[in-house]
This record gives structure tokens, sequence and C-alpha cells, in this order.
């Protein structure tokens, strides 16, 4: 048996469909990430391992037991809500006391225990200041602390690092995936960031709309996203996703044509190309198509390439020096292990292999 499971669970608040038939299993050493766009149900789901909404339809599991409808107390579960909410009245020290102090556990284990979790996130120097006299970055380790003073089934954690800024958002990432091999239990997390959630996770769930598009580990998705929304979702730049017809093993291009695989022998009228911007490689000379440098934009380490191809606009990433400018008319080539072929719905084709 899995460790949290969610069986064709639907949530409804009046007409909208916060969360639609989803179900996936999370084992007991998953770093488990809900990721999609604003409003796609994530924070709902959370709360619905949680306890604090029930389900319209279907089965929540937490170690073995059915869930579905106990109390958020009865479920052992420890959260992080998204805007942290320590209580201002409280010092650092009694917010994170305070699932202990509420459990009526002893004074001098409370000591202890506080003690431990406020060394391991360095912020012990801080437990007689009051919430609003640390920074963001301090109080989101408070909340984090009050976390794991806990010892719950669970970690429910809801974009814990949403509020800090570009440098301190990278170092408590570090942070939070090092923490997460001491806590021994699985964390359920949620983000919107797709470099986060691949930098974290075990697996990751790709939400959109209420619905789950695709679950994988943080390569599955990457490297085989199961249809365009997926694909769209993850890297950055995103994939390039063009319009494209297949036809006698071809893929055309507004009115240019290159081999795909031999083998593929599947024809579509209406489909659609998708490549990683690292998968384009540039030639002054040849190649599958032919494309007008439009811009380049110098990042450090990589150089982004945007790419005019007839109406379509490429993005290419290279780790060189990059000898074109732009106007300069080349030849773009795919490395064609890395091509993907979506259907006109968005979802992923296969070629078959001809016998
Ligand atoms: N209590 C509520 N009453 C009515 N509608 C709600 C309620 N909570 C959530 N919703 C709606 O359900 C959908 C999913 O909301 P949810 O908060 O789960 O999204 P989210 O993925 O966490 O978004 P964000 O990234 O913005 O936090 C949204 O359309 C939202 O407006
Ligand atoms: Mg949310």
């Amino acid at each position: 048996m899995s460790w949290v499971e969610f069986k064709n669970v639907v949530k409804k608040f009046s007409d909208v469909t916060a969360v639609n038939n989803v179900s996936f299993s999370i084992e007991k050493n998953d770093f488990f990430t809900l990721l999609g766009p604003s409003g796609c149900g994530k924070t709902t789901t959370l709360r619905l391992i949680a306890g604090l909404e029930i389900p319209d339809e279907g089965k929540i599991l937490i170690a073995d037991q059915d869930v579905t409808y106990k109390l958020p107390k009865e479920r052992n579960v420890a959260m992080v809500f998204q805007n942290y909410a320590l209580y201002p009245h409280m010092t650092v020290k009694e917010n994170i006391s305070y699932p202990l102090v509420v459990r009526k556990v002893q004074r001098q284990e409370i000591e202890k225990r506080v003690r431990f979790v406020a060394d391991s996130l360095q912020i012990g120097q801080l437990l007689d200041r009051y919430p609003q006299q640390i920074s963001g970055g301090q109080q989101q380790r408070v909340a984090l602390a009050r976390a794991m003073i806990q010892t719950p089934s669970v970690f429910l954690l809801d974009e814990p690092l949403s509020n800090l800024d570009a440098k301190l958002r990278l170092e408590a990432r570090s942070f939070l995936k090092h923490l997460y091999t001491e806590l021994g239990t699985a964390v359920v997390y949620v983000t919107h960031d797709q470099a986060e959630a691949m930098a974290l996770s075990t697996k990751i769930a790709v939400m959109d709309n209420g619905s789950i598009r695709q679950i994988g580990s943080p390569k599955q998705i990457y490297d085989q996203p199961a249809n365009i929304f997926v694909a769209s979702f993850i890297g950055n730049p995103p994939m390039n996703i063009v319009p494209c017809k297949i036809s006698n093993g071809h893929c055309l291009i507004g009115e240019q044509k290159f081999p795909l695989q031999t083998s593929w022998e599947q024809e579509y009228q209406d489909a659609y190309l998708g490549i990683r911007p690292e998968n384009i490689q540039l030639d002054p000379a040849h190649g599958d198509l032919h494309a007008q440098v439009f811009v380049i934009e110098p990042l450090g380490v990589e150089t982004i390439i945007t790419l005019n191809v007839d109406d379509h606009q490429l993005k290419c990433l290279v780790f060189e020096d990059v000898p074109f400018a732009p106007g300069d008319r080349i030849w773009i080539k795919f490395k064609r292990e890395k091509i993907h072929i979506f259907d006109k719905n968005g979802e992923k084709v296969q070629g078959r292999l001809s016998s």
C-alpha cells in the first residue's frame, strides 16, 4: 500500500470543479509536487489531504487508513500555508512550540524539540523575537520549524518559498531539499514554479484546470511529456511547439520539409512538432530547415537565440560562442531522438515502426 492515496477525488465549490476526478499515490519516501498554473486546484488538493476540505466524491487514505471524513487533527499531518500565517502576538519560540503546547506535551520535551528544529533551521538566535521583527526568509523558516517540530505522517507545504526574493529562494530551495532527507517521511509540495518542482521532487503531478495531466519523475516529465500542456509548462525557455503536417515519414513546416526517423509511418494533417531549445543545432550551411536569426540574448553560461522559420519563432539554447548576428540566414537541425509529435488535441503520438 502507498503512504498517501487519492482515489477519484472530486471537489466542487458551487459551479467550480476545483479538483476533478484526481487519483495519485505517494510513497513514504516521496517528495511529491503538485505543479500547475494559478487556480488549477493545487491548494484545494493539499487542503483535502489535510482535512480542511471534504471531497464530494472519492477516497483519501493516509498510512492505510481511510481518512476521507476524518477531522484534520485525526490525520497526523503538518501543513505550512501559502502565507506562513505565524501568530503575530507570539514570539518565534511560542510560534514553533504551539503545536506541541496544544497537545499538552511536557515542557522539557518541548524545550528539547524547539532547540533541535531551531538549530537545524539556523534560527536559534531569533527565538525571543516577534514575527514582525524578523525577515521574510526567517519567517518562512519559522513556519517550517513549526511544521517540523511535529512528527506527522506527511508534511504539506503550500508554496512555502513564494514570498522570498530570487536569491533567498534559491538558498531556501537547497535547504529544503536537504531538510527533506532528514524528515524521513512524505512531503506533498505545491508550487507553480517549474524549476522548483524539477529541483526538489521525486515525483511531479502536473495539474491543469482541476485535472492531473501527467505524473512522473522530473526526468520523465521533462523528457517524455505526455501532452503539449506539460511540454510547454516545463523548461526555460519552454519547449518550442510548431504546427506541422506529418506525411510519408516527413515533417512539413510551412513550405519546408525534413525526414523524421525512417520508421515513421503515421500520417497527420494537423499535428505539432515539439523540440526543446537545447535540441536545435545551428549551422551556416546545411540542416533540416532554413531560418533567420531574429534576436540573440547572452545570459552568461548560455545564449538564447530566437529564430524566424516561415511564420513561426523558435527559441534555441546554445552553450558555445555564437558566430551569427541578427538577420543572418542559417540552417537548423533537430536532434532526431528529441523530436516530439503531438496530435491536433495536443496529445503525444509515436511513429509506428514499419515491419
Ligand atoms: N473556498 C472556495 N470557494 C469557492 N471557490 C474556491 C474556493 N477555494 C478555491 N476555489 C476555486 O477553486 C479553484 C482552485 O483553487 P486553488 O486555490 O486550489 O488553486 P491553486 O492551484 O492553489 O492556485 P494558486 O496557484 O493561485 O494558489 C479556483 O478556481 C478557485 O477560485
Ligand atoms: Mg494555491
